[in-house]
């Protein structure tokens, strides 16, 4: 069994090895500097460490993970575009370097890369496959239209946001998990818990995305702080300040909002200090502890023997305490 750095090294090294050298040139440049560049490899990740609880050989599973990594990149290309983003993994985003129509057909092309590494897996299970993956995919379609629908709303309701996120981020990991417990032939009861386990980890991990996009050191989160604040994403913290804010922090926060030009810095600076002020780190924290205790509640269920979930568990305890 191998635990999650070792995987994550296997995943880099089978992606190093993937050919795309193919023409034209200015298509597939952006798509090897974003596949090539080394991102958390977190879903990959996922995906294996549930199937190797069921299998001791990862070979032939490294297709099936990778193409949930190339659909994952792909939506970052796209959402860069959506987010107005210049920065990420600590370079250029593919928009900013080529431009958004780079941006869109690059994008476009990974998306169908992912397919063609997912239709490497045998043929009996990749009608299971291949539904969960596509309507994961539409699903993680749903949440981004939802995100950007929020930009523009100052109503938004936790629980909005909660599902929002949920389709945005949390299926992706949820789907990578029970995609390799499926692979593994594990028991229907078990792809069940992986899949619950995953969105929870993956509401965890959006939670910890909203909070870093405020409060990261950028060198290593890799991308611009204040982001969101800027384009007035609905996080949680957002939301959180919101409900807490006396009559007069809402005006203001409103006039920021509603500002078509501004100084950024300021813009982020204000925010900031009013977060700090009514405490909204500390209650996004809380929230972001209890889903990874959840997340334990599932893994407990699983049917494997406590030492095959040790690795599991080493892995989510590194993602509690990231700061990329
Ligand atoms: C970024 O995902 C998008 C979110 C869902 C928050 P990651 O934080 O996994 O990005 P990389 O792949 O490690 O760069
Ligand atoms: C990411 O949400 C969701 C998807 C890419 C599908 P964000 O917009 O918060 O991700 P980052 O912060 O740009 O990585
Ligand atoms: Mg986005
Ligand atoms: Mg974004
Ligand atoms: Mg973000």
């Amino acid at each position: 069994m191998y635990n999650w750095e070792e995987v994550r090294d296997l995943v880099n090294k089978f992606i190093d090895e993937l050919q795309f050298e193919r023409e034209p040139r200015e298509l597939y440049a952006p798509i090897r500097y974003t596949i090539e560049q080394s991102g958390k490899r977190v879903r990959p990740v996922l995906f294996l460490m549930a199937y190797n609880m069921y299998k001791e050989s990862l070979d032939g599973a490294f297709y099936p993970a990778v193409a949930v990594e190339t659909y994952h990149n792909y939506t970052l290309i796209h959402d860069d575009v959506m987010d107005r983003a210049s920065i990420r993994r600590g370079k250029p985003t593919v928009c900013a370097k080529w431009g958004d129509t780079a941006a869109i057909l690059s994008g476009d092309t990974m998306l169908v890369l992912a397919y063609e590494f997912l239709s490497h897996v045998p043929a009996d299970k990749l009608p299971a496959m291949l539904s969960l993956f596509t309507e994961t995919a539409k699903e993680i379609g749903d949440g981004q239209q939802y995100d950007l629908g929020f930009e523009t709303r100052d109503d938004v309701k936790e629980e909005e946001y909660m599902e929002m996120i949920r389709l945005k981020t949390s299926v992706l990991l949820a789907a990578a998990l029970k995609l390799g417990g499926i692979l593994a032939d594990a028991p229907a009861e078990d792809l069940e818990n992986l899949y619950a386990y995953g969105e929870r980890m993956g509401l965890a991990f959006q939670l910890q995305d909203d909070l870093l996009d405020v409060y990261a050191d950028q060198a290593l989160f890799g991308k611009k702080i204040g982001g969101d604040i800027c384009c007035n994403k609905k996080t949680f913290l957002l939301i959180t300040a919101m409900n807490l804010a006396s009559a007069e922090q809402l005006v203001t926060m409103k006039e920021w909002m509603e500002k078509s030009e501004f100084d950024a810095d300021a813009k982020i600076a204000y925010f900031t200090n009013l977060y700090n002020e009514l405490g909204v780190k500390g209650i996004c924290e809380r929230r972001i502890q209890a889903l990874f205790d959840e997340c334990d509640g599932y893994m407990e269920k699983l049917s494997v023997a406590p030492e095959k979930k040790r690795y599991l568990k080493e892995f989510a305890d590194s993602l509690l305490n990231r700061n990329l």
